[in-house]
This record gives structure tokens, C-alpha cells and sequence, in this order.
């Protein structure tokens, strides 16, 4: 599991940097700071788990490369999120995935600037990758726009941000963990599907990518109370800080435990229909569980 990890995250690294190659000093001078800012975030070394299930989807399938430019097109979706999540007027942290936040390696404007070009250049990548069918495409940007937007991450991002300071009832609080988190892990899953031409199997992708989504986030939550940030790559205790509702907030960090392991259970239930073909999601979703950063 470990090297197959390892190997995706490369792939997707030396393809994100294709990618980013489109612009450069000849075509974008004026604006050269733009690109140097997305590539400061999108290399400061995040986890890439977004991809990586997009990848193993697809590669069930045997379509491991025909996902590789939707893998990366999530990644910089991802990253945006976590440039804007991470501004003063959102969550105020300075610190991301070991450096310093891209409003502080830059400024705010740029930072937000970086998270727009990120998210656009998502779209473009996905709109020109000539190995899938038009067909495809259309769907990879439903799927991925539909998640991202007032339904889906950034809806859920609304809710966190709204409810600072008040008290979330458990359904709502699982609601916005849905959006904000499950959504775009979900459709990670579903794009790899999508890119092997295997739609009969979205309703997998779904049950299994909404249920590691969540256990995900409680995850975050509880490494922003146990972990330090030399490990986290991020500040922690930034939720207590802003007053977030959490899984931690809401039922302390052994129910959060549990109830993060009783859905990574779920999850791994979902693959059952993939027989051995489950086994590295299987590990991925044990190691994310158990994961300190
Ligand atoms: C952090 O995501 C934000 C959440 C949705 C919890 P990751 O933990 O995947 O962050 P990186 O990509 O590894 O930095
Ligand atoms: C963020 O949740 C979810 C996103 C959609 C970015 P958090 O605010 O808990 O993520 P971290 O802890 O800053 O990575
Ligand atoms: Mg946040
Ligand atoms: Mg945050
Ligand atoms: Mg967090």
C-alpha cells in the first residue's frame, strides 16, 4: 500500500507541474506572481489523498491514466479551498502543510487571487484532456462543480463559518461535514469512475467516498486538539480559537474516535462488491483513520 501511495503521489506531483508549466515568463510576466503562488501551495506537500482516490478508482477499472489530469484538476480544487480557508477572514492561519500560508508567503490579494486561478484552471484542465470523450469531460465538470459549490464544499464552508460561536445540533453539524469535506472526497471517488467509463459503479464511489469523507473530518478535528505543529504541518487549536462547531466540541474526542472508526467501518463495507480488488482502498481508509497528520 505504502509504495503504491507513493508512487501515485510522484505521478501526480510530475503531472501537476506539466500542468503548471503553461505559464511561464514568456506568456505571463506581468502576472508571473499569480502562477508562482499557485505553485507555492499546490507543492508545499499536501497528503494528495483527493487524487490518489481518483487514481485507485480508476485504476480498478484498468484506467489508471486516463484519470491523471482529473486527479490533478482535484488537487488544485483542494488547495484552493485550503488557500481561502486559511485568509484572515476565514479560519486566520498562518501556517499550511509545513510553510507558511500562501497569504503570508504572499499577501492576501494574491492568496486570493491564487485560490480563483486554481479553481478556473481546474475547469480548463479537465475541458481540454483529450484522452476522455466529450461525454466524459461534461460529466468530470458536473460532478466536480456541482460538489464544489453551494451544495458541496463551499456550501459546507458557509455553514462552518456562519455558526462560529453557536451551537450546531448533531444533524446540522453532519450536514455541513457532508458538504464542506465528504463532498469533494466523494467526488474524487466519482470522477475515477467517470474517467473508466464505469457509471454503473457511482453508487460505490458515493456510499464510499461520503462515509471516509466524514470520518476524515473528524479526524481533522481531533488531530487540531491531540497533535502539535510541527506534525500537522498547521496550526492546532485553531478551532477552539474560532469557536467551530466539531465532533470534538460536540461529544469530546472519544466519541469523535469512535465515531470516525464506526464510518471508516462503513466505508470499507461500501467496497465490498470490488473483492480483492478493495485491498488497497481498504488499507488507505484503516491508515487515514489512524493518521497523525
Ligand atoms: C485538510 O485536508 C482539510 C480538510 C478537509 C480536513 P487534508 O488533510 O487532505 O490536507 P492536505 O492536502 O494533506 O494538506
Ligand atoms: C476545512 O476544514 C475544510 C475545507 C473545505 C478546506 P478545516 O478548516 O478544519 O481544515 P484545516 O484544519 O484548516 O485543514
Ligand atoms: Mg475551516
Ligand atoms: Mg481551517
Ligand atoms: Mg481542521
Amino acid at each position: 500500500m505504502k509504495e503504491q501511495l507513493e508512487r501515485y503521489a510522484a505521478v501526480i506531483n510530475r503531472r501537476l507541474g506539466e500542468l503548471m508549466g503553461a505559464y511561464n515568463e514568456e506568456n505571463a510576466g506581468a502576472q508571473l506572481i499569480c502562477p508562482e503562488a499557485m505553485r507555492y501551495s499546490l507543492s508545499a506537500g499536501g497528503k494528495r489523498i483527493r487524487p490518489v482516490l481518483c487514481l485507485e478508482f480508476a485504476h480498478i477499472f484498468g484506467a489508471e491514466e486516463k484519470a491523471l489530469d482529473a486527479a490533478c484538476a482535484l488537487e488544485m480544487i483542494h488547495t484552493f479551498s485550503l488557500i481561502h480557508d486559511d485568509l484572515p477572514c476565514m479560519d486566520n492561519d498562518d501556517f499550511r502543510r509545513g510553510k507558511p500560508s500562501c497569504h503570508k508567503q504572499f499577501d492576501e490579494a494574491q492568496a486570493l487571487l491564487a485560490g480563483d486561478a486554481l479553481e478556473n484552471y481546474a475547469f480548463e484542465v479537465i475541458a481540454s484532456d483529450d484522452k476522455l470523450s466529450f461525454e466524459q469531460r461534461v460529466k468530470l465538470i458536473k460532478c466536480l462543480s456541482r460538489n464544489v459549490g453551494v451544495m458541496g464544499m463551499i456550501g459546507g464552508q458557509v455553514i462552518d463559518v456562519k455558526n462560529e460561536g453557536s451551537r450546531l445540533d448533531g444533524e446540522s453539524l453532519l450536514k455541513m461535514y457532508s458538504m464542506k469535506t465528504s463532498a469533494l472526497i466523494k467526488c474524487a471517488c466519482e470522477m475515477g469512475v467517470i474517467c473508466a467509463g464505469r457509471d454503473d459503479m457511482l453508487p460505490v464511489a458515493e456510499e464510499y467516498g461520503e462515509c471516509l469523507g466524514l470520518a476524515f473530518q473528524i479526524v481533522d478535528d481531533i488531530l487540531d486538539v491531540t497533535s502539535d505543529e510541527a506534525t500537522l504541518g498547521k496550526p492546532i487549536g485553531s478551532d477552539a480559537e474560532n469557536c467551530k462547531n466539531t465532533y470534538v466540541s460536540l461529544l469530546g474526542l472519544e466519541e469523535a474516535q469512535r465515531i470516525a472508526a464506526e464510518l471508516t467501518d462503513k466505508a470499507i463495507d461500501a467496497l465490498k462488491v470490488f473483492g480483492d480488488e478493495a485491498e488497497f482502498l481498504i488499507s488507505l481508509s484503516e491508515k487515514l483513520l489512524s493518521r497523525n497528520k
